[in-house]
């Protein structure tokens, strides 16, 4: 109760140590039901489709109602989806999931020698399990009678974590990026692991430990992580900005380039987000994410020549940057605006508002009204940086970005932005920006029994169905519209006394009590 948008008074209580100036003229948001149905409505219709032609495979194809199983087979899209089932309190696909739950072998693969990915495992399958359990033991446990099958997520999440831990077991304890199950458990040997895949394993495993009681997991991924919060080896480009990839055998980094894209993206995330986990136990994490915010606001934000008042985030390698982003990088909003509220530092605030406000031209400016996969633009601070193709030049002029990569495979980030930046403002405008870019993948991406990625979101009808939905789609994408128009929950953001830290596939945790 401590941050209800729809109400002013509400609003005033803000914690004492925060300040949050209100600019005037902002209209209050408030739970929309209307829109709230609306976004359960396309999870049904994507459940319903999935249900019976992929389930419980990994990923339907809706549009040629095939499956795929990329995630190993062990039903990435029905664990994926679980919490954001639990939180629209739709009981029966909840019930439909869990039963299948305990049928699921994740000791092995069914195919010998096919590779498992750590970093999408852990995220997804370990993520949704542990939520699910979080939220059916705590604020969402009315919505399911059989705590046996409650009961079987955690016994689940660990088996498969017993599977996985043998990526620790590298000469310097840096997670191997693949590993196999079948015939035995091996991991692949690869020499080097990429920041993101390397640090975004430390909440969920802490996470395990603390349910489990047994220490061994959140020792294994802190001593992973311990290489990359003193990085040795190649320098940092900047104070806390570090470089990629990074040695499995002496836990050196290998280069100085990076962003807050892939290979690098969650590593940043979860700095800040272990401190919400557990401040006193995870203060330098914290440390070192605020050195990389100061880095960043100092050396990454750039302005387009065209739109001097958009900020995206430029790559770098080394101290040169590269004023190049994409869809994933637009979560960053969102995450400068989680730690201003956690140190109380309104300008991380402003600058994550600055970033969702910026990464949501990406949206506005197409003539589908969806965010590219990836973009370019010509830096105002480098009188030397590319120049758009002269095809792009008048897009450009309006846009301030030009598109790289036109494709859309329904990533959630700029609206798991528009989600914290609602949040902390209680502005009514992020609601309404939610909704024109919810409402434009709702009407694009409606292909075959449920909703597709696309091809190519510069033309006005998306560019054609590349039939592909993955599991991300129930995971974020629908969670984080829905949270925006729904009711007052334990797991919504608040100010301050938050319960839950959302891993980056949008499943959330409990924090440490
Ligand atoms: C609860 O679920 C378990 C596991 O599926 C099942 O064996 C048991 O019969 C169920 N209990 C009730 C009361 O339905
Ligand atoms: C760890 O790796 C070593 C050498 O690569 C191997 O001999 C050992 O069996 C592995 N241990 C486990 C538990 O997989
Ligand atoms: C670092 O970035 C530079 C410039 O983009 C590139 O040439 C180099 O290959 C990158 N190094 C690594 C290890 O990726
Ligand atoms: C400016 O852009 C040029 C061309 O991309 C690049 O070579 C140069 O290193 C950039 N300068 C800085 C300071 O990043
Ligand atoms: C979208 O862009 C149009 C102009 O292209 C602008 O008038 C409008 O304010 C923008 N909407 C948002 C929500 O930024």
């Amino acid at each position: 109760m401590r941050f209800i948008s729809g109400s002013v008074v509400a609003l005033g209580l803000v914690a004492p140590a925060l300040a949050f100036p209100r600019p005037a003229g902002v209209k209050r948001g408030s739970p929309n039901p209307t829109r709230a149905a609306a976004v359960k409505a396309a999870f049904q219709t994507s459940w319903n489709a999935y249900h019976q032609y992929a389930f419980p495979h990994d990923d339907l194809h809706p549009v040629s109602n095939t499956y795929d199983d990329e995630r190993n087979g062990w039903g990435s899209s029905a664990i994926d989806g679980l919490d954001t089932a639990i939180l629209m309190r739709d009981s029966a696909i909840v019930n439909t999931i869990l039963k299948r739950v305990p049928q699921i072998d994740f000791t092995t693969t069914a195919n010998a020698n096919e590779g498992i990915s750590v970093f999408e495992t852990n995220i997804r399958y370990i993520g949704g399990m542990l939520a699910s359990y979080d939220l059916l033991k705590g604020p969402f446990k009315s919505v399911v009678k059989n705590q046996t099958l409650v009961d079987n997520l955690l016994t689940q999440a660990e088996s498969l974590a017993n599977g996985l831990k043998v990526s620790f077991n590298t000469t310097s304890g840096v997670p191997d990026p693949t590993v196999y199950f079948n015939p035995t458990y091996r991991n692949s040997g690869t020499g080097n692991n990429n920041v993101a895949e390397i640090g975004t394993l430390v909440l969920e495993w802490t996470h395990l430990s603390d349910l489990t009681g047994n220490p061994l997991y959140g020792q294994l991924a802190q001593k992973g992580e311990s290489y990359l919060l003193n990085p040795t080896g190649s320098p940092e480009a900047w104070p806390g900005l570090v470089g990629t990839y990074v040695s499995t055998s002496n836990g050196q980094f290998q280069d100085s380039n990076g962003s807050w894209s892939a290979l690098s993206d969650s590593f940043y995330e979860y700095l800040i987000k272990m401190y919400l986990y557990d401040p006193d136990t995870f203060g330098e994490y914290k440390d070192r994410w605020v050195l990389a915010a100061d880095s960043t606001i100092a050396h990454l934000a750039s302005h387009p020549t065209s739109r001097k008042d958009l900020t995206f985030l430029s790559q770098y390698s080394g101290q040169t940057t590269s004023p190049q982003s994409g869809h994933l990088a637009s979560f960053a909003g969102g995450n400068f605006i989680l730690g201003g509220i956690l140190l109380g530092e309104q300008k991380y605030i402003d600058f994550g508002i600055e970033l969702t406000n910026s990464y949501f031209d990406t949206y506005n400016q197409t003539a589908s009204g969806i965010g590219p996969e990836g973009f370019q633009w010509v830096d105002s601070a480098n009188s030397s940086s590319s120049q758009p193709p002269s095809s792009d030049a008048g897009f450009y002029n309006t846009a301030g970005f030009w598109v790289t990569a036109p494709y859309y495979i329904l990533r959630p980030e700029t609206l798991e932005s528009i989600y914290y930046s609602y949040r902390i403002t209680g502005d009514s405008k992020y609601q309404d920006i939610a909704w024109e870019a919810i409402s434009a993948i709702l009407s694009k991406c409606r292909a075959g029994s449920a909703y597709s990625s696309l091809n190519d979101v510069t033309q006005a009808n998306g560019g054609g169905a590349s039939d592909d939905m993955e599991s991300f789609w129930f995971a974020e994408v629908l969670k984080y519209a829905y949270l925006i128009f729904a009711e007052e929950s334990d797991v919504q953001l608040q100010k301050s006394n938050n319960k839950f830290v959302f891993n980056t596939e949008a499943h959330p945790f409990r924090i440490r009590q």
